[in-house]
């Protein structure tokens, strides 16, 4: 299958007084039509950035993209990387979505949630206002707001966290885009209403057949929600893993460390956190080794020489690191 974004060599510096910032090194990915892809690493590990540098929202002046980000879809072949900021304007919403974490600052506070679905609408496919309307209540009523009647003319602050992150679902799902990007989406949110909005993205995500990418620094939520995941660490990705998989046989010590700190789950009823020591790599550098040694438990001299390459494990199963951890032992190649 051809996967409806192919996103190779990517590279984001911010030029700033304090020097340059490596916040994105050599990011390679896919993702195909339909199926969930989470982006899983701690705060700071460039989630945020990658997704900002493909769809041109960093700040233009003191940020450095490089690389090439391919979209395709029925009759689209494009590299976003090389579209003018206004080219990416008309791709952004139409075929592809952002939600944030703080759906608040998002969402306009001076205009009614309704309007907000309905003028997204009426920009992006050309409604009139009064077929606008109708969809924007249909579209509330898919993310599942009650009595969207009501609602349509309510404000953000009258809506609680939750009910503003299903708005804000329905004003990034309203022009249909092919791929959805969420970060963080439930991170503000209470577990309860966290789970709810879990289900509500997989519930449309089959129903539309959206791709999406959930980016979150929690992996415990990604079990039951993605097909694929990829783990970033230093602004690398350094495993990238069918779910199930990653689960059962990681092979890059910081997802065996990320794994491990789960409660409950990866330690099978044993309620234990396990925090990684040492802290985040220094992004002024360039990077010329493996970012996470300082804190890997494996590292040996070559990690310290070189940068890893992306080892294949299994099929679609890789990881940049130079310890074989199945076996135990340096990977004879080194
Ligand atoms: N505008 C900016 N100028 C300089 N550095 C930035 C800017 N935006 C982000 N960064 C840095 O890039 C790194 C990655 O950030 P980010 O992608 O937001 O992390 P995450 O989303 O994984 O928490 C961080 O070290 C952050 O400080
Ligand atoms: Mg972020």
């Amino acid at each position: 299958m051809k996967p409806i974004l192919a996103v190779e060599k990517l590279n984001t510096r911010f030029e700033t007084f304090a020097g340059s910032v490596y916040a994105v090194n050599d990011i390679n990915f896919e993702l195909f039509p339909g199926e969930i892809l989470a982006v899983v690493g701690e705060s700071g590990s460039g989630k945020s950035v990658t997704m900002l540098s493909l769809l041109g929202l960093l700040p233009g002046s003191s940020s450095r993209v490089s690389g090439r980000a391919q979209f395709s879809t029925a009759g689209i072949d494009v590299d976003l990387l090389s579209l003018s900021k206004s080219e990416l304007n008309r791709y952004r919403g139409n075929h592809i979505s952002l939600i944030f974490q703080d759906a608040l600052r998002s969402l306009n506070p001076v205009t009614t949630v309704g309007e907000q679905i309905s003028e997204s609408l009426i920009t992006h496919l050309g409604y009139n206002k009064k077929k606008a309307r109708r969809h924007a209540l249909e579209l509330l009523e898919l993310v599942g707001i009650s009595q969207p009647d009501k609602r349509y003319s309510s404000y953000p602050h009258m809506f609680s966290g939750g009910m503003r992150q299903r708005a804000m679902i329905a004003i990034a799902i309203s022009c249909k885009p092919e791929i959805l990007i969420a970060d963080e989406p439930t991170t503000a949110l209470d577990v309860t209403i966290q789970s709810q909005i879990l289900e509500l993205a997989r519930r449309l995500q089959r129903e539309l057949g959206m791709a999406v990418i959930w980016i979150t620094h929690d992996l415990g939520v990604v079990a039951g929600l993605a097909d694929r995941v990829l783990v970033m660490y230093g602004g690398t990705a350094v495993e990238i893993a069918p779910v199930d998989e990653l689960y059962e046989n990681p092979r890059h010590p910081y997802t065996e460390g990320l794994l491990g700190a789960i409660p409950s789950i990866a330690n099978k009823g044993i309620k234990r956190l396990v925090s990684i020591d040492g802290s985040p790599p220094d992004l002024f550098q360039a990077p010329r080794h493996c970012q996470f040694v300082w804190r890997c438990p494996y590292a040996f001299e070559p990690c310290w020489q070189n940068i890893p390459q992306n080892y294949e494990i299994n099929k679609g199963h890789y990881s940049k690191c130079f310890y074989d951890l199945q076996n135990n032992r340096p990977r004879t190649e080194v």
